[in-house]
């Protein structure tokens, strides 16, 4: 918290050491007490205090002084500081002075001198409480402002979460309704090659819209903070063969080699089995998808003292710097287009950066525009886990 200070104003030397007694009576040293003899001194002392960020909290001012009366250095204080509390002290009823300084200092009380000390005591902790109220208001204010910033931007992001997922269904939804409408009315005049055909692609376009729900359900769980991965030690090695054996065929139809290397037998990681599958099954099927027909794909397997690493190289278009940036973000759909006609929801990086982390992992990329792309994927070793 910063340091409050209160500055008490008088050319009577006397009058200025009893109103500092009174004041440190009532809040011991609590508060910094800042004592001036006339308005310029005052003025150079609110604005080295202003300086430091010392909130000054009350000014109390005598009025009558030379060269400058009390109403117009509490005006000059307020235009430096508007906040802080003011209060006037009067030899004899001023009614102008003081309605000035209510008008253009926002002057909080007046106390006629000879002050009573109760009457004193008890104006400048009101006074003190009011300034602190009031702070504690803007306080709070600006919390409810920033709280309102981030809910107008989270419902933004679900207007186009909700936005993005209804486009990309409805596509696939109504390519369905169109076959089947296609089947039932010209059943009789279609042979039996053509309606499995027909149903194929329905097949296939709601497996696309199961994959688009699954990825929807993946990110709401990663950004309602509910991802669980149980983590324990797995040999990783037979989950990518799993996954590289299962995008083999894929391959095959691109005419894509898919080549697994691994020096080791094993490679024991302290991850959550089907997390990692999920993770290998995004980067592999980038890279299918992604890839030129007649190419190779890479997958290395390799160990440092701490990580277990597993790279996936392609020959595809590779990305640019542009686009490496944005890569692990929620519906991004770069440059590179599916070479195969596959679907592309723009949600599986986001995805596998969130869990490999939520596992203590790392993701990163390394591509040049024109010359590939390779993913690098690592996960704690069992034996370096984070416990
Ligand atoms: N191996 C790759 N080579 C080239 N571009 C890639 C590669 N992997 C991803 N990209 C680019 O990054 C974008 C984001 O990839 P991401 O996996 O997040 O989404 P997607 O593949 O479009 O859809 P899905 O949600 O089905 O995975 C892709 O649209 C593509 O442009
Ligand atoms: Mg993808």
């Amino acid at each position: 918290m910063n340091e409050i200070a209160i500055i008490c104003v008088d050319d009577d030397p006397a009058i200025l050491s009893s109103l500092e007694m009174e004041i440190k009576t009532i809040f011991g040293n609590t508060y910094l007490i800042e004592l001036a003899e006339n308005g310029d001194d005052a003025i150079a002392l609110c604005i080295e205090l202003l300086a430091e960020s010392i909130e000054i909290a009350l000014v109390i001012s005598d009025y009558i002084m030379p060269e400058m009366a009390g109403d117009e250095l509490l005006t000059r204080i307020h235009e430096l500081s508007p906040k802080t509390a003011k209060i006037m002290l009067t030899g004899q009823a001023n009614i102008e002075a003081v309605s000035r300084a209510i008008h253009y200092a926002n002057l909080y009380r007046y106390i006629s001198k000879p002050w009573q000390v109760d009457d004193l005591k008890l104006t400048v902790k009101e006074a003190l409480n009011s300034y602190l109220r009031e702070q504690k208001i803007v306080e709070h204010t600006y919390n409810l402002v920033e709280t309102n910033k981030a809910l107008i931007k989270l419902n933004q992001d679900k207007n186009e979460f909700l936005g993005i997922a209804a486009h990309d269904l409805k596509n696939p939804l109504s390519a369905i309704k169109g076959w089947a409408e296609m089947i039932i009315e010209e059943y009789d005049d279609m042979p039996k090659s053509e309606i499995i055909e027909v149903s194929q692609l329905i097949l296939n376009s709601s497996r696309q819209m199961f994959e688009l729900i699954r990825n929807l359900l993946d990110v709401n769980a990663i950004e309602s903070g509910e991802i669980h991965a149980k983590l324990s030690r797995v040999d990783i090695l037979p989950t990518v063969q799993e996954v590289v054996s299962c995008y083999n065929e894929r391959a095959k139809t691109k005419s894509i080699i898919l080549q697994l290397h691994q020096k080791n037998n094993q490679y024991n990681a302290f991850v959550d089995k089907g997390t990692v599958h999920q993770i290998l099954d995004n980067l592999i099927s980038n890279a299918v998808k992604y890839s030129p027909y007649g190419k190779h794909i890479d997958i290395r397997m390799c160990e440092s003292d701490k990580m277990v690493c597993c790279e996936i190289k392609d020959e595809g278009q590779g990305l640019s710097v542009f686009d490496q940036k944005q890569l692990f973000n929620k519906f991004t759909r770069l440059t590179p287009k599916p070479t195969g006609n596959e679907h592309s929801n723009g949600l599986g990086l986001f995805i596998v950066k969130k869990l490999v982390e939520a596992m203590h992992g790392k993701v990163w990329c390394k591509s040049e525009l024109g010359n590939g792309t390779s993913f690098f994927v690592e996960f704690p070793l069992f034996n370096s886990q984070i416990m």
